[in-house]
């Protein structure tokens, strides 16, 4: 999908800049042409003669460099490429790229360009979820930017960690497949929730589900494949996130939540999540200790938002919401009233009971259930369900 693929690296000015030689080396690996610019701050982590030495390439760095402009110029840079890769996007770079700064060669392209962006932030958690920088991601999604990453882990500064992680270079080069994919979801954001749940009980201790996140994972997989971007918004999930998709981690039911209303708009959402229904409502703010009487504490709970709810009924709506009904009895005739209750349009909907062995399992036999009927798949591995499903989402969305 990449080969002879022309793809302009900018490459920002942070710890990760290292990276950016790996991902230079995969891009080429699988036949792409990429062309690098590196802003001034890249060049004190790394050096323009080891980017040309693996893009085997002139390597641009300054905006008012006479022969560079004369030569090739910004705008040709920007023409020149089939994608526009931004890897580490620092938050300084985010901020140019939202704002429509163009001090630099690196802003002033990616104003000029009308190519597809995507971006591959790096940055300490703290300036991640910073409001100026919350700002920035909803302007650049809003404007079509694709995002890969941030993860989450330890940070290069000691002792830290958090989201902020630049995406390794193998899922940023699934990313720019993906942009570049041509799939009948091309160009569509899907928004996808999956795993389970945690509901702390007190800092240490928590209420969760079986749920693995198996589904849910194999359902972002499958539409990445089909060409779409990807939000992943998924709780403390046994099966680790697929590449190539924009994974947001979270743990709570609210978390969930308002991981969702910041990712949308979007053009479809698939709710595969298995959300607590209650929370603790009597949270301890310390370890809840036993105080010697032999009596149990007694929990309160209070009622989750429900989020498949709140994204149907809302003002940014995705055009196609689907969600999932996990029953043990009745499995249609449940699944239907929730598909109305909720104001989804579709639900699939499986029997969980446990001689189904479907939660935790590695097959699923849904029946998908819209407002023509409902229709019963045969039992098959998670990995078909979600292929069938992806295609039946980008029919709808066509
Ligand atoms: N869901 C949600 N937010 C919640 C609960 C559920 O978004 N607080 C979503 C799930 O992701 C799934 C669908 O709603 O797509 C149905 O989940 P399920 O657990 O089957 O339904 P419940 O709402 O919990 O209904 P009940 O407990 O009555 O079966």
């Amino acid at each position: 999908m990449l080969a002879d693929k022309r793809i302009l690296l900018i490459i920002g000015g942070g710890i990760a800049a290292y990276k950016a030689l790996d991902l230079i080396r995969r891009l080429r690996e699988r036949g792409a042409r990429v062309r690098a610019v590196m802003t001034q701050a890249a060049q004190q982590f790394i050096t323009p003669l080891s980017v040309g030495a693996l893009t085997a390439d002139h390597v641009f760095t300054d905006l008012f460099d006479r022969q560079d402009e004369q030569d090739v110029g910004h705008i040709r840079l920007a023409r020149e490429a089939d994608l526009i890769v931004v890897a580490p996007a620092t938050a300084d770079l985010m901020a140019k790229l939202a704002n429509g700064l163009a001090n630099d060669l690196a802003s002033a392209i990616l104003l000029a360009t009308d190519k597809t962006v995507l971006i591959a932030p790096a940055m300490n958690p703290r300036m991640w979820s910073r409001p100026a920088t919350l700002r920035n991601r909803a302007t650049l999604a809003a404007d079509g930017v694709l995002f890969i990453g941030p993860a989450r882990g330890e940070m290069a500064e000691a002792g830290e960690a958090g989201e902020g992680r630049m995406a390794e270079p193998l899922d940023i080069v699934a990313a720019a497949e993906a942009a570049l994919g041509g799939g009948p979801l091309a160009g569509r954001h899907v928004l996808v929730t999956s795993g389970p749940t945690h509901e702390p009980i007190d800092p240490v201790r928590y209420i969760a589900n079986r749920s693995s996140g198996a589904q849910g994972t194999a359902l972002a997989a499958a539409l990445r494949d089909l060409g779409a971007r990807v939000t992943f918004i998924t709780g403390p999930a046994t099966v680790p996130p697929p590449q190539g998709v924009a994974v947001v981690s979270v743990e709570t039911a609210r978390e969930m939540l308002d991981a969702v209303q910041a990712a949308l708009p979007a053009d479809a959402a698939v709710m595969a999540a298995a959300v607590a229904d209650w929370r603790v409502a009597n949270q301890g703010a310390q370890k809840m200790k036993k105080d010697g009487s032999g009596r149990a504490p007694a929990l309160e709970f209070a009622e989750n938002p429900d989020i498949l709810a709140t994204v149907s009924k809302g003002a940014q709506r995705p055009r196609l919401v689907v969600g999932f009904a996990a029953e043990t009895e009745k499995v249609v005739d449940h699944a239907s009233a929730k598909r109305l209750r909720k104001g989804c349009d579709w639900i699939v909907a499986n029997d969980v009971s446990p001689a189904t062995g479907i939660m935790g399992g590695a097959e699923n036999a849904v029946t998908l259930i819209s407002a023509a009927g409902a229709e019963t798949w045969e039992r098959m591995p998670k990995a078909m369900v979600a292929r069938r499903l992806a295609e039946r989402i980008a029919e709808a969305l066509a």
